[in-house]
C-alpha cells in the first residue's frame, strides 16, 4: 500500500465536500488502486470558523507552510485568487509536488507557464475540475482523443447560465429572479456576473482550445458574449424557428494541413432543437465533440456544485497519486503548428432580425446589403403590419466581419428602423 498525503489550499464548498468523498471512498480507494489518501493539513484564511470533518491539528492560514510540509506529497489548490494561487502551484511544482487545481481563471491566463514548470520539474499539474465539473473532459482530451483530428468542440459549460436560460425558455422564468435562485443553489461564481456575461466560459473555452489543440490561448484571445442581452422575445423568435438559446464555447481547428488555425469564441447560440446540445437542461454541462474519425462524441453531466467538481478533483488526486506511486509523470503536448485566428475571420451561420418599413422595394434593398457584403440568406420570415415588417434573416456560413459589415450598411438604410437581435446560429 502506497501511502499518498494531501495538502489541501481552501476549505469552501470543493474542498469540504473533497475531504468528505476521501473520507467517505477511502477504504474503496484503497483497495481499487493501493494508494491510501489522507488530507494532513489543509490552509484557511480564517482559523476561527468551524470546520466539519477536519481536526483543529491539520489546519494553518499558512499557504506555504501545507506547500512546504514534509507530511504533504500532493497539492490540492481549490483557493481560486489567480495571483495568489499562480505563486502558491509555482512553490508547490519548485518543490517536486504535483497539484491538482480547478483554477479556471489560473488556467486561462497562465497555463502554459505552469504546464511547462510541471514539466521541468516532473510534477503533475491537473486540471479535471476547472473545465465542466465532473465531466471528464480534460482526461478525455490529453488520452482518450490523443490521436483523433478534432475539428471542432463545442461545450455547453456553464451551468449557471443553462439553468437560467432552460428556466426562461420553458417557463417564461424572469432573468433576475432565476439568477437568484442559481446563486441560492450554489451554481454562480461568487461574482455571478463572470457566468452571465460569459467569462466562466470564456476561460473553460480557452483551457479546451488550449488542451485539444496544443496551442497557447488565454481567456484575452477568446471574444465573449454573455447571456444578460438575451431577452423573452429572442427566446420565442428562435423557439418560432425550431431553435433554443444556450450560451455555448466553440473551439474549432481551421484548416486542412499545419499551420492551423485555432478559433475560439463565447455566445448566446441558435441550437436547432434536434442537436444533442438542445436536450442539454437545467444546471447540467455537455461538450459535443466532432473530429474525423470519431464522428460525434457528446460528455454530459454536472458541471457545477461541490460534490461533481469535488468528485472530478478526486479523480485527479488518484491520477496523480498513481504517478507519484508509480514514479510518472504525464505531460502535456508540446505547442502545436497552429495559431490563434482573428476573431473576425471567425466564420458562422447567424441569425439577424431587423425592423423596416413596410413599403415596396425594402426587402429587395435589404437583401441586396447581405449579398454585396458577401453574405448568402438561407431562410428568411416576415411579417407585415402595412407600415411597419419585422424580418428574420438566417444566413449561411459567414465571416464575423462581414456579418458586421452588413448590419453597419443596413443601420445606415433610411427604410431600417431597427436592426435588432443577431445570433450565432449551428447549422450549415
Ligand atoms: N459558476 C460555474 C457554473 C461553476 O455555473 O458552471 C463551475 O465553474
Amino acid at each position: 500500500m502506497q501511502s499518498v498525503r494531501i495538502g489541501l489550499l481552501g476549505f469552501g464548498t470543493v474542498g469540504g465536500s473533497l475531504v468528505e468523498l476521501i473520507t467517505e471512498q477511502r477504504t474503496d480507494i484503497a483497495a481499487l488502486t493501493g494508494i491510501d489518501l489522507t488530507v494532513t493539513r489543509v490552509a484557511v484564511n480564517d482559523l476561527t470558523k468551524p470546520r466539519p470533518g477536519i481536526g483543529d491539528a491539520v489546519l494553518t492560514d499558512q499557504a506555504s507552510e501545507v506547500i512546504q510540509a514534509d507530511d504533504v506529497d500532493l497539492v490540492v489548490e481549490l483557493v481560486g485568487a489567480v495571483d495568489l494561487a499562480r505563486d502558491w502551484i509555482g512553490q508547490a511544482l519548485r518543490a517536486g509536488k504535483s497539484v491538482v487545481t480547478g483554477n479556471k481563471a489560473l488556467l486561462a491566463a497562465h497555463g502554459r507557464e505552469l504546464f511547462d514548470l510541471a514539466a521541468e520539474n516532473s510534477a503533475e499539474l491537473l486540471f479535471e475540475a476547472s473545465v465542466a465539473g465532473a465531466i471528464p473532459l480534460m482526461r478525455t482530451l490529453q488520452k482518450s482523443l490523443r490521436g483523433e483530428p478534432i475539428t471542432r468542440i463545442m461545450g455547453i459549460v456553464n451551468g449557471t447560465t443553462n439553468y437560467m436560460l432552460s428556466a426562461m425558455t420553458e417557463d417564461g422564468a424572469n432573468y433576475a429572479e432565476i439568477l437568484a435562485e442559481a446563486q441560492r443553489l450554489g451554481y454562480a461564481e461568487a461574482d455571478p456576473t463572470a457566468d452571465v456575461e460569459g467569462h466562466d466560459a470564456q476561460a473553460k473555452a480557452a483551457i479546451i482550445a488550449t488542451v485539444a489543440f496544443g496551442v497557447s490561448i488565454t481567456a484575452d484571445d477568446v471574444p465573449v458574449e454573455g447571456i444578460s442581452g438575451v431577452t423573452a422575445a429572442d427566446i420565442a423568435n428562435a423557439s418560432r424557428l425550431g431553435y433554443v438559446i444556450k450560451l455555448l464555447a466553440v473551439v474549432e481547428r481551421v484548416g486542412t494541413e499545419a499551420p492551423y488555425e485555432i478559433s475560439a469564441r463565447v455566445n448566446p447560440t441558435m441550437v436547432p432543437f434536434d442537436h444533442p446540445l438542445a436536450t442539454v437542461r437545467g444546471s447540467f454541462n455537455a461538450v459535443f465533440i466532432e473530429g474525423g474519425a470519431l464522428d460525434e462524441l457528446m460528455l454530459y453531466g454536472r458541471g457545477a456544485g461541490g460534490r461533481p467538481t469535488a468528485s472530478a478533483v478526486l479523480g485527479d488526486v488518484i491520477e496523480a497519486a498513481s504517478g507519484i506511486a508509480q514514479g510518472t509523470v504525464r505531460r502535456l503536448p508540446a505547442l502545436a503548428d497552429a495559431h490563434v485566428r482573428p476573431p473576425e475571420a471567425a466564420t458562422s451561420a447567424f441569425y439577424l432580425d431587423l425592423a423596416v418599413d413596410d413599403s415596396p422595394g425594402v426587402l429587395a434593398e435589404v437583401a441586396g446589403v447581405f449579398g454585396a457584403n458577401g453574405v448568402s440568406i438561407r431562410s428568411m420570415e416576415q411579417e407585415g403590419t402595412g407600415t411597419e415588417a419585422s424580418l428574420a434573416f438566417i444566413t449561411h456560413q459567414a465571416s464575423e466581419a462581414d456579418i458586421a459589415a452588413t448590419i453597419e450598411k443596413l443601420t445606415s438604410l433610411p427604410s431600417v428602423n431597427r436592426v435588432g437581435a443577431l445570433y450565432r446560429v449551428i447549422g450549415p
